[in-house]
This record gives structure tokens, sequence and C-alpha cells, in this order.
């Protein structure tokens, strides 16, 4: 008995012994390669990649070497059933370039072919199988825009009379730098205010002394007040303006917050048509003041600098806010409902004021045929960088949320920036006189880079 018991004993050592080895090594493998996929992702890198639930292709995330890959991409459905996203994803796919490389051309190509696939992705969602999706549960103002977010071929009223904007008559150049502002019918006072201080056109000298200058061209981007709701027309009135000043490009459609992204795209098709050969845009507010000298003088720096050929296709700079969360208030202004659009907002430089190459408004006209309207302007911008695969650059020099306590105050405060939000018209126009008074003791300071006496803001 012993001697049997014995020989079980080796037989269990003997078969055992490797099963349980290789159990181990598996367990072993297992961990580490756990272990490896975290660390994919340090927090200490420098590009914080989201982390998303659905498959992603390594390195697909602001990858360079690739036409545009935003990680909607890659998803093959949408998390719940937030409308814009449900919308936005037949688009992506189609124009996946990886996928479909050949969709990617065709869409550039193919003006009618894009807008149907919009309209179709459209009706796939809103009325899915004859069962109108129930849009009533969406607040009041959200209903109202996704009720004509499938529209953007609204007319055009006033517009400078076949140029890009109002300018010099003897301009020489191509245009540095065009002033493209968000006004409404009523915002005269603003408006006169811009043209008598720092939106003034024709050719400008940079800040520095040696800086060159360039030519600046202006136009006034509005939509319509609600003739109903004003109680008069004031279109005649906006005719007079129109001839005098030749800055007005109004479209046929209602001046509200959620529409302001019509703006947008809209402006990128005039200007694609009219302004062939202008370098900058700079699009901005009417409440903002810009030091238009210290701005050419940037640009002039951006364009000598030698990878300028490669960089100035993508070149977008202002106040960047990166991985924004939709605002969930009910009560905001921007108030985004979660049934509405699911995730983070990509990065996007703030509305109040932002300047892009004229390449890049181009492009952009382009990609937005494939984006879908998103009600906050700057958002949607954002959006359509991504699919660009474009990022903007973020300057200190840009105020979009006013001077840091006491800043204000310094004597040189408003040479050392590009743009502070808000101001009212009065003080634009008295800025731009104490700007000039304070030129020769202010040329030389350099522009605000963020860092306050040791302290980063
Ligand atoms: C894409 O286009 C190329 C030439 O334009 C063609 O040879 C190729 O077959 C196309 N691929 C697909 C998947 O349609
Ligand atoms: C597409 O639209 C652009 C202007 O937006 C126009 O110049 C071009 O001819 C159009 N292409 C086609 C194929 O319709
Ligand atoms: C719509 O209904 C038809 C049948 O009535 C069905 O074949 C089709 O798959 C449905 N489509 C969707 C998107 O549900
Ligand atoms: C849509 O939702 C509202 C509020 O929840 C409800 O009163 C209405 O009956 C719904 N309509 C349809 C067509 O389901
Ligand atoms: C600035 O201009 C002066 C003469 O006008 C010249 O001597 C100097 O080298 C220039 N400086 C730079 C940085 O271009
Ligand atoms: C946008 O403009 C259109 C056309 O005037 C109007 O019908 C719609 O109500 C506006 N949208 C919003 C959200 O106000």
């Amino acid at each position: 008995m012993a001697r049997v018991r014995c020989r079980w004993h080796n037989v269990l050592i003997c078969v055992c012994c490797p099963c349980i080895c290789l159990a181990l090594l598996f367990v072993y493998v297992g961990v580490v390669l756990c272990m490896e996929m975290n660390t994919g992702v340090t927090p200490g890198s420098e590009n914080v990649v989201p982390r998303t639930i659905y498959f992603e292709a390594t390195g697909s995330y602001m990858r360079k070497s690739l036409a545009p890959v935003p990680t909607t991409f890659w998803k093959l459905h949408t998390d719940g059933d937030s409308l814009w996203n449900q919308l936005q994803l037949p688009m992506d796919h189609y124009f996946n370039p990886i996928l479909y490389p050949n969709n990617t051309k065709r869409g550039f190509k193919n003006n009618a072919s894009l807008e149907s696939l919009l309209m179709e992705s459209f009706s796939d969602v809103i009325n899915s199988n004859g069962t109108t999706r129930n849009i009533t549960e969406l607040p009041e103002q959200i209903q109202e825009f996704v009720r004509h977010m499938h529209r953007r071929d609204y007319r055009t009223l006033f517009q400078p009379d076949g140029v890009c904007g109002a300018g010099a008559q003897d301009q020489k150049k191509p245009t540095l730098l065009l002033l493209a502002i968000k006004t409404t019918e009523l915002n005269f006072k603003n408006r006169q205010a811009i043209r008598r201080a720092w939106g003034q056109v024709g050719w400008l000298a940079g800040q520095k002394k040696n800086s060159s200058g360039g030519y600046v061209r202006r136009v006034f981007l509005m939509a319509k007040e609600d003739p109903n709701e004003l109680g008069v027309d004031i279109s005649e009135l906006l005719e007079l303006e129109s001839k005098h000043y030749g800055d007005i490009l109004q479209w046929d459609f209602k001046d509200t917050f959620f529409n302001l992204t019509l703006k947008d795209v809209l402006f990128w098709n005039w200007f694609s048509q009219y302004c062939p050969w202008t370098r900058f845009v700079f699009k901005g507010d009417d409440d903002v003041f810009v030091n238009t000298p210290n701005i050419i003088t940037y640009l002039q720096d951006q364009l000598k600098r030698p990878d300028a050929r490669k960089t100035i296709k993508d070149f977008m700079v202002g106040d960047v806010i990166a991985a924004a969360q939709p605002d969930r208030s009910i009560k905001s202004k921007y108030f985004i409902p979660e049934s509405f659009y699911k995730g983070k907002y990509p990065a996007y430089a703030g509305g109040g004021g932002v300047v892009y190459s004229g390449l890049l408004a181009k492009r952009l006209h382009r990609i937005s045929k494939r984006v879908h309207l998103f009600p906050i302007d700057d958002v949607y911008v954002g959006m359509c960088m991504t699919r660009l695969n474009a990022h903007p650059i973020h300057h200190p020099a840009f105020l979009t949320f006013d001077f840091p306590k006491k800043e204000e105050e310094e004597l040189c405060a408003y040479h050392k920036i590009l743009l502070v939000h808000k101001r009212s018209p009065s003080q634009i126009v008295r800025l731009t006189a104490d700007v000039k008074k304070t030129q020769m003791q202010c040329r030389d300071v350099p522009l605000r880079d963020g860092v306050e006496k040791g302290k980063k803001t």
C-alpha cells in the first residue's frame, strides 16, 4: 500500500507542478499586460488623453501625420441618446479617413451629396421610422434650435460691394487682417465706437518701432431683429449705414444667442468667395477692446517664422479653454442638457476674440459642411478644428475674462494685451485715445505672458 501511495505522489508532483507553474505564468503575464496598458496614459505626459470606453486606435489622438481623427470617428455607437451625438456619429463615420479614404476626398468635391448626407442623418434621428422623436422634453430654446438646425441657406441682405469688407481705396498689397465683428442691428453705438477706435481700416503700423505694418479691412456680421418684437423695421437705416460704410454683412435669420453659430458658418462661406488673399481674420464681439497694432506686429512675427509655411494653415490663437464640460445648470445662458449633447467639449478658443489664418478659414468653411450646427458658436468652431486635426494656440494676451486684479492699473497695461473683454462703446473710444497717448513710453513692453511677478495666473 505504501508503495502505491508513493507512486501516486510522484504522478501528482509530475503532473500538477507544471500545471500550477503554467497557471502562475498566465496570471503574471496578465498582470504585466494590464499594467502596461494603464501606464500607456501616464498623468505626467504632456497631452492628457481622455479615457474612453470605446475602442480607439493607439496614437490616434493628436496624430499629425494622418488626416483628422477625432475620437468619435472610432465609435460604433453613441452612449445614450444625446441628439447631437447621434446626428454627428454617421457623419464622422462616413468621413473616417482610415476606414473610407475615398469618402474624405469625394466629400470635398461634391457639395450636393454632402448636403443630402447631412439631411439624411438628420431625418434618420429626428423621424426614425415615422415616430417623430419627442423633442418637447428639451428646453424651449434648444427645441427652437433643433427645429432649424438643418438650415444654413439664409439669404444675404446686405454685403460689402463685391469686396472683402471696408478697406483703403489705394490698397496695394494683400490684406493682412480682416476684422470680422459680430454685432446686432441695434448695437449701432458699438459699431460706431469700433469704427472710430480699434477698427480703423487702411494701412496700419505695427506696435514696435521696426515691425512692418499691414492693410486692415473690416466687416460686421449681423442677422435680423424680429420686427414684430422691435415694433419697427430698421432695415432702411441699415441700408444707409451699409451704403455709407460698406462694412455690413447681414443675413436673413433671427439674431438670437443660439443662432450665433450661423454667423461663423455663413461668414466662412462669404470669406471663401470674396477674400482670397486675406492673410488673417480677427473674429470677435462688438464689446471688446483690441490692441490692433499689437495684433499686426504679432501676426507679422508669425509670418516671419521659419516654419510659417507649415503652421499658417492650422493657425488659430486666442484664449483657449480645454476639456470644458457642457454647462448643465438649467438657468445658464449656455445650458446644454445631456439629452442634447454628451461628453466634454473639444479645446476651443473663447469667442470674445480669436485670430485665425485665411487659409484656416477656408478649411473651416469646407469641414463645417460635415459638422452639424451646435448652439454655442465657439464650441462649434472647436468641433470643426478637431475634425481638421488643428489645435488652437493659447495666448495670455487675450483677456476674454478681463484683467486679473489690479493689473489694469499699470501704466502700460493696455500695451501688453491683444484683446480685453468686456468694454462699453465709450470705454473703447477712451482706451484707444489713452493707448495713443502712452505710445512712446510703452512702445517696447512685451506682450503679457501670464506669469506675473513669479506667480502663474
Ligand atoms: C478609392 O479610389 C481609388 C482611385 O481613386 C480606387 O482605385 C479604389 O478602388 C477606391 N477604393 C474604394 C474602396 O472604393
Ligand atoms: C461647391 O461649393 C463651392 C462654393 O461653396 C463651389 O465653388 C463649387 O463649385 C461647388 N462644387 C460643386 C461640385 O457643386
Ligand atoms: C423602419 O421600419 C421598417 C419596416 O417598417 C424596417 O424595415 C426598418 O428597419 C426600420 N428602420 C429603422 C431605422 O428602424
Ligand atoms: C413628449 O413628451 C411630453 C412630456 O414628457 C409628453 O407630454 C408628450 O405626450 C410626448 N409626446 C409624444 C408624441 O410622445
Ligand atoms: C531697427 O531699425 C534700425 C534703423 O531704423 C536698425 O538699425 C535696427 O537694426 C533695426 N532692428 C531690428 C531688430 O530690425
Ligand atoms: C434661428 O433663425 C431662424 C430663422 O430666422 C429662426 O426661425 C429660429 O427660431 C432661430 N433659432 C433660434 C434658436 O432662435
